[in-house]
């Protein structure tokens, strides 16, 4: 299995699971990361086939500040409940709230950093497998639709610190629909219906040709509910708490041992219509044994106002879609996902809402959708370039390096013939050769400057902006012709101070920046539409 190495990868960071996915380019086809005593395999049956779907538990476990478990090494150990462990993360995330806890060591942790450390791990994995060179790699990360920019904000500052240079984020309604084999076709709409273990969300997308911020789909509609998989545990364990005449607050020992044992019931009962259970603790003798029934589950899920809810959330998200004039009949297919989504009386509940229902891969629909978006064949969804490119400048005023946008996202392409102009002029004299390196800067704009620059090239043949005041800091960059540079020769010598070559860009049909270099000097033409890199 060895040996390969992927460009491209997906993290679908959820609030119960997170899976991890690599983009074959032979095999044109995704391949989730299993990681031994890390992730636990899902399985569930599609069309006769069983397929195993590595999942990491969104968990991590703090024995001191620098030492960690995650995943199913926490639930292993049986750490789940215990002081120093962190789960449901992306919940805080989303609702903002930062919250110290003491670690057993006593130093502090908040979600914001669990969820970090959490990441990183699950990176480190990545890279350890050689699987990936995560810091070169494109990696997508998937957003909840809502609260998009405040997560984006915290998971770009994460990527800059984890140093991943090419992280792309989308939201996992539009991944979700990627990661199904359906045939887009602009004008599209779809319903996607993903019931996690935190939420359930609701978001009604069209396909479009034209979307602004890179986005193929537009959302017209979506709608939250905060219960999630998790909810439902919580009503069982007090339902089985009940039953065996057990208070809650009596429990609480055993709690952790139960709640894992309610979750497996609850799973057990959207394939079987019954299950046996016998759980014991063994330090509080407590003991949970009878059999549960999966009407009554049912009829317990009816009783807490479950299924009001769900279908209050379907309207909502139709009505807000309606708003914008698409409306049920609109809607071409509404695309179940999520390990919720698995119990029958959802399904049932959401077809007689729906005619068209299609349920595919719960866990890992989002995941491989992500990873579908980073490639060539979703690409040509869109008809603008995605990313800010632009070429590194030393701002010798500010001693800093800063870059200089070429191509802002949302460009369209092919452009004009000289969409970019710039002149350049040698720092010192006889200086020979002038670096053009391009680089694609991820998320956090770089600066856009106004009409042509005026660039030199310091001492090393980097490039030297000296356009005054505007410029930054922008956000994490990657040298795209890192392996395959281009330099512009000098032939005679330049003199330091004085422009010496005009330098046009434009992108191409096929999304390649081509550029054209003209020597004022002597009139030459050095390069003619020379294309450097291809953009995406
Ligand atoms: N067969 C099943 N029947 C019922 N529920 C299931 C089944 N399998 C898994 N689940 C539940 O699905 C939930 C996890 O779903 P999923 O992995 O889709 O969530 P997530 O992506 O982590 O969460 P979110 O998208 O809300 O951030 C858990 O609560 C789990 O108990
Ligand atoms: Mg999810």
């Amino acid at each position: 299995m060895g040996g390969m190495r992927y460009r491209q990868m997906a993290v679908d960071f959820g609030t119960s699971n997170t899976i991890v996915a690599f983009w074959d380019e032979e095999k044109k086809d995704v391949v989730l990361h299993e990681v031994e005593d890390v992730t636990r395999p899902f399985h569930f049956e599609q069309d006769g086939l069983t397929h195993r779907i590595p999942c990491i538990p969104s968990l991590i476990y703090y024995e001191n500040r620098h030492t960690t478990f995650v995943g199913e090494q926490v639930i292993a150990k049986m750490l789940e409940n215990q002081q120093g462990a962190f789960r449901w993360m992306k919940a805080y995330i989303r609702s903002g709230r930062k919250i110290n806890f003491s670690l057993p060591d006593g130093s502090a942790v908040d979600f914001f950093i669990a969820a970090r450390d959490f990441l990183e791990k699950v990176l480190l994995f990545a890279a350890e497998s050689g699987r990936a060179d995560v810091q070169n790699a494109e990696v997508a990360f998937t957003v909840p639709v809502e609260s998009f920019e405040d997560y984006t904000d915290w998971l770009s500052e994460t990527c800059r610190e984890l140093g991943i240079k090419r992280y792309r984020f989308i939201d996992e309604s539009t991944a979700c629909i990627f990661g199904y084999d359906t045939h887009l076709q602009p004008g599209d709409v779809f319903s996607v219906f993903d019931f996690g273990g935190g939420t359930l969300d609701v978001s009604i997308v069209r396909i479009e040709e034209k979307v602004d911020r890179g986005r193929g789909c537009r959302v017209l509609g979506k709608a939250g509910c905060r219960i999630g998989g998790r909810t439902i545990d919580g009503w069982l364990y007090a339902d089985l708490l009940s039953r065996a005449k057990v208070q809650v607050v009596d429990a609480r020992p055993a709690s952790a041992l139960f709640m894992q044992q309610v979750e497996q019931i609850k799973e057990y009962l959207s394939d079987h219509t019954s299950r046996e259970y016998d759980v014991e603790h063994e330090n509080s003798g407590l003991r949970l044994k009878g059999v549960y029934h999966r009407g009554e589950l049912e009829d317990l899920l009816e009783k807490k106002g479950f299924y009001h809810d769900v279908h209050e959330t379907l309207e909502r998200a139709e009505s807000r879609s309606r708003e914008r004039g698409v409306d049920r009949s609109h809607i071409k297919e509404l695309l179940l996902v999520g390990g919720t989504s698995q119990i029958p009386s959802v399904r049932r509940l959401v077809s007689s809402f729906h005619r068209n229902v299609r349920f595919y891969r719960p866990f890992d629909a989002v995941a491989r959708g992500a990873c579908r978006y980073l490639t060539s064949e979703i690409e040509d969804l869109y008809d603008h370039i995605q990313h800010d490119y632009a070429i590194k400048s030393y701002d010798r005023r500010a001693r800093t390096y800063r870059f200089l946008t070429l191509v802002p996202r949302g460009t369209r392409y092919p452009t004009e013939p000289e969409f970019k102009k710039l002149s350049l002029a040698a720092v010192r004299d006889q200086q020979r050769f002038f670096g053009i390196d391009i680089f694609e800067i991820s998320e956090k704009g770089a600066t856009a400057a106004g009409g042509s620059g005026e660039i030199m090239f310091d001492l090393n043949g980097q490039i030297v902006f000296d356009n005054g005041g505007n410029g930054g800091f922008a956000g994490n960059e990657f040298w795209m012709n890192e392996a395959n540079p281009m330099f512009i020769e000098a032939e005679p010598l330049a003199e330091g101070g004085a422009k010496r070559f005009s330098v046009s860009f434009r992108v191409c049909a096929q999304k390649n920046l081509r550029v054209t270099v003209r020597d004022l000097l002597t009139h030459k033409r050095l390069y003619d539409d020379y294309a450097v890199v291809k953009l995406k």
